[in-house]
């Protein structure tokens, strides 16, 4: 079973349902450690109500991205974590990490990127007055939201579309999304559409 960390710095909902479908035997990986930027983030308690050990730093107790990095790499090589998936963590994997990890991270992101990368895509959406958005989820590489694709899922804006509809439309598509593509790349040898994964 491959041992995987979540990232997250908010209310972890993601984090949830992929601790869900682990929890019912739907994904067969072992959650090893929860990554949060936030120590009073909610995903924390989420972390505990199931008994993941978490790793909770400031990044502001640190010097810089690549000391904070290093604590949490040492964090990963303990608990043996192969994979990583970033579910919400708002800051960008720096090289301490992706030197040991290119092509085993994943994010999810909610646009169609390459469009609305970056901070409050459903803002951005809205603000654009967008008819689609969506969800995307991707190899994670040096760049904001930048790494090669492995799925999308459109979602349509109403002309009523408010942020808190829009966003509860984009958390439905993620939480069904994030836990089936995690199947395939962790289960399946990474084969997402009859492609090698790591060859997107
Ligand atoms: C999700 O919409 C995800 O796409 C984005 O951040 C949000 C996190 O939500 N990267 P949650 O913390 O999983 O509820």
């Amino acid at each position: 079973m491959k041992k995987i960390a979540v990232f997250a710095s908010g209310s972890g909902s993601n984090f949830q349902a992929i601790i869900d479908v682990v929890q019912s035997g739907e994904l067969k990986a072992d959650i090893s450690l929860l990554v949060c930027d936030k120590p009073g983030a909610f995903a924390v308690d989420r972390a505990n109500a199931a008994r993941i050990p978490s790793f909770a730093f400031s990044a502001k107790d640190y010097p810089s991205k690549d000391a904070y990095e290093a604590e949490i790499l040492a964090e990963l090589k303990k608990r043996g974590v192969e994979f990583i998936v970033l579910a919400g963590y708002m800051r960008l994997i720096g090289p301490t990490l992706l030197r040991e990890f290119q092509g085993r991270i994943v994010n999810i992101h909610p646009s169609l990127l390459p469009a609305f990368p970056g901070k409050d895509a459903i803002g951005q959406a809205l603000e654009a007055k967008a008819t689609w958005s969506g969800v995307t989820i991707h190899f994670v590489d040096e760049g904001m939201d930048t790494g090669p694709i492995i799925v999308q899922e459109r979602v349509r804006l109403e002309e009523d579309e408010t942020r808190e509809s829009l966003q509860n439309k984009i958390h439905a598509v993620e939480h069904k999304l994030y836990p089936a593509i995690l199947q395939v790349l962790l289960t399946q040898g990474g084969i997402v559409n009859g492609k090698k994964a790591s060859t997107y």
